[in-house]
């Protein structure tokens, strides 16, 4: 399987960047074609409004820049995993630009297209305690279930403060990766 990678943080190789990765190598072990990316090195400015994807005057969107060039990718990949951490109570900025700059994936009647069938799992750190965001999860799942994708995991982790603190929890990390060796 073709598995895509998106991961929402500024901060190389956090908390949110380890844990997408140990789902990843589980991947890989498993054999699968994994690419990972990171939102916040892909210039990755938001929707402009153009409209020419809903216009369809694109097969995917006008903005020349390297998120534009993977679209197509998305639309042939089997699972999108994607990690952000909670930034002013919300998703990062990055993570919502990504979000915003999906909206080809809908057709003009605003039903889902190339989406429709493929798995997501969301990746979330915090520096207050999990269950204090629970709203963002439900957000990802709100978004994700509209494009007609299949949950296969939220994983969600707080009172991660500094940016190695999630290497102290060796646990998760393991999950992680076990998830990335299961996925099916
Ligand atoms: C700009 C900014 C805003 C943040 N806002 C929140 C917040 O609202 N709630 C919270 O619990 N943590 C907040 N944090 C802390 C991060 O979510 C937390 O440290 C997370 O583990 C960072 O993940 P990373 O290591 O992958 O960057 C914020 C951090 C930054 C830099």
């Amino acid at each position: 399987m073709k598995i895509m990678a998106f991961i929402g943080s500024p901060r190389k190789n956090g908390n949110t960047a380890k844990i997408v990765n140990a789902i990843c190598k589980g991947a890989k072990e498993s054999g699968h074609e994994v690419e990972i990316y990171n939102l916040s090195e892909m210039d990755n400015m938001g929707c402009n409004a153009c409209d020419a994807c809903q216009l369809e005057k694109v097969d995917f969107c006008l903005i020349d820049d390297k998120l534009t060039n993977l679209l197509p990718q998305i639309a042939k990949a089997d699972y999108l995993i994607v990690g952000t951490p909670i930034y002013m109570l919300q998703v990062s900025g990055a993570t919502k630009n990504f979000l915003d700059r999906l909206r080809p994936f809908l057709k003009p009647d605003l039903t889902a297209k190339h989406l429709p069938g493929k798995k997501y799992i969301t990746v979330t750190c915090s520096g207050a305690p999990a269950a204090a965001f629970s709203n963002v999860t439900e957000y990802f799942n709100q978004f994700f279930g509209y494009f007609g994708m299949e949950n296969a995991g939220n994983i969600v982790v707080g009172n991660l403060q500094e940016k190695d603190d999630i290497i102290r929890r060796s646990k998760i990390l393991e999950e992680a990766e076990e998830m990335g060796k299961k996925l099916s």
